[in-house]
This record gives structure tokens, C-alpha cells and sequence, in this order.
């Protein structure tokens, strides 16, 4: 990922002076299931340690070596042998210090497979017939939460600031104060908050809910995922108040007061535009057109996730290529799916499902000349494969039924440096507020609508193409993963919150432009 490097001079651009300064404030406390890192055991004995490559550490690394700082969290293993060795080693070259969290193997299968992932991660994109809500889940959920509060306990102070990521660590700020920690405690939740009669659903809903009142501030994807928020507590705890329409708005609470925001999470724009821009990835993108010549290519690339939308997805390039045969052997769908979360056996049967779809599609459209309507893989892709797709593919198909925000649309926007791809974007995806303007937007159920949008897609004139990727890359460039942490961390500390500016909003309303 990005040298942390052009995070500094992103931060001086603009003059903000959250992130690198401060050196009066205490530290900066990052706290997130995983650290972020991947570690792999070394044939011999040992383990290889590397730092993780999303856009969060990207982000967070420049501000936390300015202010000097920890990141806390799982290793994502639950063998201990030689791992905080290796993370000490680890120290020097990120600029700040890691501190793992011990899970053991039934905390990992209840807390993290269990609640976060079959309970909190289904609710919370709108899908409560895929819950489990097992009570044991439940216990050791409080259980692990209260275990990362007694390492951020332990390693912290009253001047630091905690800043604690997503739907594992809800109850963290709970455990924190019950502990007598008086550091501001800020969250952010990287995935959707419900609207209230799905929240409701949640047998522990209002022990979440009090939970949350514990942080000094909560940040949200979007304007929907805050309102969403608003309406529980109003229905659940009588908070009082109305929220206003910038980004940032307190409201008062029976013996205290609450500060939310809508802080739209990004990605390092210029290192994605400047990347894409390498001869390497000129070559690889060359690679992907030379092997699927003469036709446009129509890209998505998720995780393997059931909030990915990716059946549907595949239905709608079916409908297209059932009711437009001249389009066959003219376009094909390239799609990745890196390998998420196995395991859980709902992962395991999406992944089934999607192979048994490619195939039934692929057996009724191969041409007798060679061409498959879809190519697709089951793998992780390299950074060069990645932006070489994002280079080479006409349209960008990205239709999850719900997101907290959805980088891929983002990155490909950043990547598509000859201006001419289209977007195509679930309006569901957190991203569709920021997007709406640029992006073709569809409802990722309507299968119909959905394949009516890659026609358009297809036959789109080179102005149009162009007039809405550069507005769509605009918009990128203008918010992206260090204006986040920006406005984040101002946000933490602002007096006066008629600074913050009023942000993009997405409401579905009647059907989608396409
Ligand atoms: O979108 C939420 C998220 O937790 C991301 O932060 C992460 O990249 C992804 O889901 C997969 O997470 P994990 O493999 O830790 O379950």
C-alpha cells in the first residue's frame, strides 16, 4: 500500500493539523479485532510478520507515528508460540507498537465466527434470517470485549485518545469505564447501522445500546447509518434532540451528551491514481484485453460475502444475455471472489451456490468461437492484477444488497486514470451517497433493471462516460482516507460544530436513474 510518507504530504496539502500534531495530546490508541498485519508460520519455526495492506493502515500509520501511538487487537491466530516476539520485532519499521489480544480457539469460534459474524454482521446488513443468535454467543462476546478493555486498560492513560473500530467491539467502551478509564473513547463502525424494526430483532438490543452511549463519539458510514442510530435511541432510550444536517451534530442524553458524525470512510487516492499509472500495471492491464479480445469487460470483485449480492448479480447478466443475444461474444463478466471467512457455513454454501450459477450460465452461452460469457476466480489478486482490471474493464459492476461502504467502487473511480469506465452501483452501498451523481445506480434485487444498466452501460457515448468518471474521481480525490481520519479525530475535539460540512445524503426514492 501507500509509502506513509504521501499521507504527510497529503495532511500538509491541506494544512490539517489533527493528525500530525498534537504532540501536547496524548497518544493515539487504534483498537480493532485484527491488527493489521498478516502473520504466516515460517517453514523452520517461527512467524512471518507483515503490515496489513487496507486503506485503514494506510491511513492510521502516519498519524500514529506523528503522535506516537498503539494499535491494539488480535493476531487473527490463536497458536501463541513466538508471536509477540515477532511483533516486537515488528516495532521499528511501522513507527508504533502492536499489542495483541490472546483469543483462545472457542473465543475465536463464539465471538468472532459466532456473534460478530452470524449475529452482529447478518442484523446489521439487513439480514435477520441468517442470525444465530445463540445466547453462548452472547456470553463471550461480553467476555472478549471485556478482555481487549483490559489490554487497552493496561496500556493506556488518561490523555490518550482510544479509538475503537467496528461491530466486534461494541460493548468495549462499557467494559472501559466499568474499569475507571477516563480517556476519550471514540468508535467508528465500518458496517451499516439498521433502520429500528430490524435493530429491534437484536435480543440484546439495548445492552448494545447503552453500551454505545459509553463512547464520547460515534462515527458512522453515512448519513442513513446515523439516522438509523437516531431512531433506536429515540425508540429505546428517549434521547432528546435533533441532529442537524451537517456532518457532526451532539445530542443530549438524560445525564450526558453524545456526539455522532457521518464520516464516509475512503481510500489513498493518489496512490491508486499513480499506481495505475506504472508501466506494470499498463502491462497487466494490456494482459487482460489480449486474452479477452474484442469485447468490453464488465468487472466485480467482492469478497466472498452473502451481503456481496453476487447471485443476483449473476442473474442479471443471465436476464441480459437471455433478451439481448446480439450482445453475446461482445461482453464478458470477469468475476473475482477472494476468499473470506471460511468456515462459517453460510460462506461455505454462497460459495457453492455461485460456482453452480457460473456454470449453468457459462454452459448456456458458450459459443461455439471460444467466447465465455464469465470468467471467474476464487483467489486473492496481487496489487497488479487488481489495477490492471481496474484499468482494463469498461464497467465496474457493484451491486451488494447492503454496504457500510464499499471501496472497490472508490478504488476503481481512483484507478480508471483514461476517464472512460463506467460505474455501475448498488444504491444500497454506502458509497452510492458519495456516488450518486457520477455512478449508474440500481437496486441490486432487480434483476431486470440491474441488466438494463449494463446494456446502457455498453452502449454509453465516450462523453457521457467520461463527464461521469471525472466526476465521480473528483469526488474521490476531494474526500479520501486521509480527510477520514481528518475529520474523524477534529471531530473528536471540535468546540464549534458549524465547520463541518453538510454531507452527501442518499435516499432511495421512487426507482433508481438508470
Ligand atoms: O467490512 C468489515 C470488515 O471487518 C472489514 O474491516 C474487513 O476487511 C472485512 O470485514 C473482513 O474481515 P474479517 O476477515 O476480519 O472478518
Amino acid at each position: 500500500m501507500a509509502e506513509s510518507d504521501e499521507g504527510r504530504v497529503e495532511e500538509e496539502d491541506r494544512g490539517s493539523s489533527t493528525s500530525g500534531g498534537g504532540t501536547s495530546q496524548g497518544r493515539l490508541v487504534v483498537v480493532s479485532n485484527r491488527l493489521p498485519i498478516v502473520l504466516t508460520r515460517k517453514s523452520g519455526g517461527g512467524w512471518n510478520v507483515e503490515p496489513g495492506s487496507g486503506g485503514l493502515v494506510t491511513a492510521m500509520a502516519p498519524v500514529l507515528r506523528n503522535r506516537g501511538g498503539l494499535w491494539i487487537g488480535w493476531p487473527g491466530t490463536t497458536e501463541w508460540d513466538g508471536v509477540e516476539d515477532a511483533l516486537r520485532k515488528l516495532d521499528p519499521s511501522t513507527g508504533y507498537s502492536l499489542i495483541p489480544v490472546r483469543l483462545t480457539r472457542e473465543e475465536e469460534e463464539k465471538y468472532y465466527r459466532g456473534f460478530a459474524n452470524e449475529v452482529v454482521w447478518p442484523l446489521f446488513h439487513d439480514l435477520q434470517s441468517h442470525c444465530n443468535f445463540d445466547p453462548a454467543y452472547w456470553d463471550t462476546y461480553q467476555n472478549v470485549n471485556r478482555k481487549f478493555a483490559e489490554v487497552v486498560a493496561q496500556h493506556t492513560g488518561p490523555q490518550d485518545f482510544v479509538w475503537i473500530h467496528d461491530y466486534h467491539l461494541l460493548l468495549a467502551a462499557t467494559e472501559l469505564r466499568a474499569m475507571g478509564v477516563k480517556s476519550k473513547l471514540g468508535y467508528f463502525l465500518h458496517i451499516p447501522f439498521p433502520p429500528l424494526d430490524i435493530f429491534v430483532k437484536m435480543p440484546w438490543r439495548l445492552e448494545l445500546l447503552l453500551a454505545l452511549l459509553q463512547y464520547d463519539i460515534i462515527g458512522f458510514q453515512t448519513m442513513r447509518d446515523r439516522r438509523n442510530f437516531l431512531q433506536c435511541l429515540r425508540a429505546l432510550v428517549g434521547a432528546a434532540d435533533l441532529c442537524g444536517r451537517g456532518q457532526v451534530c451532539d445530542i443530549e442524553l438524560e445525564h450526558d451528551k453524545l456526539r455522532l458524525g457521518a464520516f464516509p470512510i475512503s481510500i489513498d487516492y493518489k496512490w491508486f491514481a499513480s499506481r495505475a499509472g506504472s508501466k506494470e500495471v499498463a502491462e497487466s492491464a494490456w494482459h487482460v484485453h489480449e486474452n479477452l479480445p474484442d469485447r468490453k469487460i464488465v468487472l466485480g470483485i467482492d469478497r466472498m460475502d452473502y451481503t456481496k449480492g453476487i447471485p443476483y448479480r449473476l442473474e442479471a447478466f443471465r436476464h441480459l444475455l437471455r433478451t439481448n443475444p446480439e450482445l453475446r461474444n461482445k461482453l464478458t463478466l470477469v468475476q473475482v471472489v477472494v476468499p473470506s471467512r471460511r468456515g462459517i457455513p453460510e460462506y461455505d454454501a454462497l460459495k457453492t451456490h455461485i460456482e453452480r450459477l457460473v456454470g449453468e450460465i457459462n454452459g448456456e452461452f458458450t459459443s461455439q468461437s471460444g467466447w465465455v460469457p464469465i470468467h471467474y476466480s476464487y483467489r486473492s489478486l496481487d496489487h497488479y492484477e487488481l489495477l490492471g482490471y481496474y484499468r482494463a474493464c469498461e464497467i465496474a459492476l457493484i451491486t451488494p444488497i447492503k454496504d457500510g461502504m464499499n471501496l472497490v467502487a472508490k478504488e476503481y473511480c481512483a484507478s480508471n486514470i483514461e476517464e472512460n469506465g463506467v460505474l455501475i452501483l448498488s444504491e444500497f452501498a454506502g458509497a452510492a451517497a458519495e456516488l450518486q451523481k457520477g455512478a449508474l445506480l440500481v437496486n441490486p434485487y432487480d434483476v431486470v433493471r440491474m441488466s438494463e444498466a449494463i446494456s446502457r452501460a455498453y452502449h454509453m457515448k465516450p462523453d457521457e462516460r467520461h463527464a461521469r468518471m471525472r466526476r465521480l474521481r473528483r469526488s474521490v480525490r476531494k474526500r479520501d482516507i486521509f480527510w477520514w481520519v481528518d475529520s474523524f479525530l477534529e471531530a473528536a475535539i471540535a468546540k464549534n460544530l458549524d465547520s463541518f460540512p453538510v454531507i452527501a445524503d442518499y435516499v432511495p426514492d421512487g426507482a433508481p436513474d438508470i
